[in-house]
């Protein structure tokens, strides 16, 4: 699978993000690339409309991993301030690979040689012409 769709404001991103994780297994890892602002967590939270409604996404920018119960427990990471493999093993970053929760991984630039075997990757990219628009990429990665 490898799909590219266009949105114009940050509630259509979240639409893209809800209907995506209708797709979503347990144990599932989207790894997510795209600079600041790109919408990154604008998709994570249309995501939890679906997998955990009523849920309140925040950035977890400070916090590394948000937490989020439900049926199948939603693990929200932001690497941005990871820098090597010892960080992410202090996060308990491998338990929550194996733990058979989603998990959902902002800046994943960061972590690239530490992504699982299988994976989603989801890449937005902002447009020049237009401060709204962006170009969301959805692909496989050796699912
Ligand atoms: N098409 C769009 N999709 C997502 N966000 C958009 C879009 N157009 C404008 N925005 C704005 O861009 C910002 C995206 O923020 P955020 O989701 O926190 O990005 P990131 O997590 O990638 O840093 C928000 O202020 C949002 O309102
Ligand atoms: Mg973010």
């Amino acid at each position: 699978m490898n799909t590219e769709i266009i949105t114009r404001n940050a509630e259509e991103t979240e639409t893209v993000g809800a209907t995506f994780a209708k797709t979503l297994k347990a144990g599932d890892f989207i790894a997510m690339f795209g600079d600041l602002g790109a919408g990154k967590t604008a998709f994570v939270r249309g995501a939890m409309k679906t997998l955990a409604d009523g849920a309140r996404v925040q950035s977890p920018t400070y916090t590394i991993v948000n937490e989020y119960p439900a049926r199948i427990p939603v693990y929200h990471f932001d690497m941005y301030r990871i820098d090597d493999e010892d960080s992410l093993y202090s996060i308990g970053y491998y338990d929550y690979l194996e733990s058979g929760g989603i998990c959902f991984a902002e800046w994943c630039e960061k972590i690239e040689p530490y992504l699982p075997e299988a994976y989603y990757t989801v890449t937005i990219r902002k447009c020049a012409d237009d401060p709204d628009k962006r170009i969301i990429t959805i692909q496989d990665t050796n699912r």
